[in-house]
């Protein structure tokens, strides 16, 4: 099993290349940085090695500054790109990111034309768009972050909010990786029953938490540079379910089929089924407000997305 990550010099991608080898039947792992890093990658993979002979871990890494050399990639991670400065939009980055993953996307269809595509680099849903046009792969072989991280951090919220284990709650965020997001109340579950169930759901200060969601990375990028260990793991959940073929349903940006209610025909979060075969959507039925307000996610993506794909 071989993983490419393009935009390894990076804290996101040197932090997932560090968790996508714990993951025991990843064999190879290579990392791609532009001509000119290659000191910088040089160190980056005698770390992870030291790590790898630390941890007893069997996976194998390799760099390069060529393309060609992510043949053979069952999955290739994009993280590549202009990171989110302090107070800057996710989507003013979406022109100059779109060039840059344009390009790769077309490269990774040449060198590794059975490989799927993740796609990390921000605006994401619309990046992962850009990607599914420019690499012509399938759509359930292109797939991107989405809202995982954001349900994770609305799941541990809750979680802290009930006192209860991690585990024990199940939500999601499904639209945009952004602003528009969209909890789904319906969706969420704590020791498996429905959260507004619970005597104690009227207390849970939505408003307040959806506030912390919404600016989670933000806050991080103000104080810290950077989002890095999140996103991080979080990539390698996703590849871990994908190439284990665990059929696992998390919230990931994923090409939806235009559909009711005008819902569809972008890339954008939704809860979708994983397996070594791809990321394939899974429809569910939505309370009438939550329709209402993916619609709106929806919408304002697709009309980005088709900005920046004319
Ligand atoms: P970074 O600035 O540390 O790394 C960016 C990497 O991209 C560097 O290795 C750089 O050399 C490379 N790069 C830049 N232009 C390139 C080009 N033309 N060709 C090839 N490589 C190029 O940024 P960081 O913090 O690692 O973030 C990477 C991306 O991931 C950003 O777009 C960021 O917004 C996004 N991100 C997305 C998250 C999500 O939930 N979807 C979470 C965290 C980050």
């Amino acid at each position: 099993t071989k993983v490419t990550i393009i935009g390894a010099t990076g804290r996101v991608g040197q932090y997932a290349a560090l968790s996508i080898s714990r993951i025991p039947y990843i064999r190879e792992i290579q990392l791609y940085g532009r001509d000119g890093s290659q000191s910088l990658l040089d160190g980056i993979t005698r770390d992870l090695i030291d790590s790898f002979a630390a941890t007893g871990t069997a996976s194998v890494v390799r760099w390069s500054c060529d393309l060609a050399d992510m043949k053979g990639s069952d999955v290739v991670i994009i993280t590549a790109g202009v990171a989110r400065k302090p107070n800057q939009d996710r989507l003013d980055l979406a022109h100059e990111n779109a060039k840059i993953v344009a390009d790769l996307s077309k490269q990774v269809q040449m060198f590794a034309p059975e490989s799927m595509i993740m796609m990390v680099t921000n605006p994401v849903d619309i990046m992962t768009s850009v990607a599914l046009r420019y690499s012509g792969k399938k759509p359930h072989q292109v797939f991107g972050l989405g809202t995982h991280l954001d349900s994770m951090r609305l799941k541990s919220l809750i979680a802290s909010f009930f006192q209860v284990h991690v585990s024990e709650v199940h939500t999601r965020i499904i639209g945009e990786h952004g602003e528009s997001m969209v909890p789904l109340w319906s969706a969420t579950t704590i020791g498996g029953i429905q959260i507004s169930n619970l005597p104690s759901f009227g207390n849970l200060p939505i408003d307040d938490i959806m506030g912390k969601v919404r600016s989670s990375g933000q806050q991080i990028i103000a104080s810290k540079g950077a989002t890095v260990w999140g996103p991080g793991d979080a990539i390698a959940t996703i590849i871990k379910t994908l190439l284990g073929n665990e059929n696992r349903i998390l919230t990931l940006s994923a090409y939806v089929k235009s559909e009711v209610h005008n819902i569809g025909d972008v890339c954008i979060g939704v809860p979708a089924r994983i397996n070594k075969d791809g990321v394939f959507p899974v429809s569910i039925r939505l309370d009438p407000l939550e329709v209402h307000a993916f619609q709106r996610s929806v919408e304002r993506i697709r009309g980005l997305t088709n900005q920046i794909l004319k």
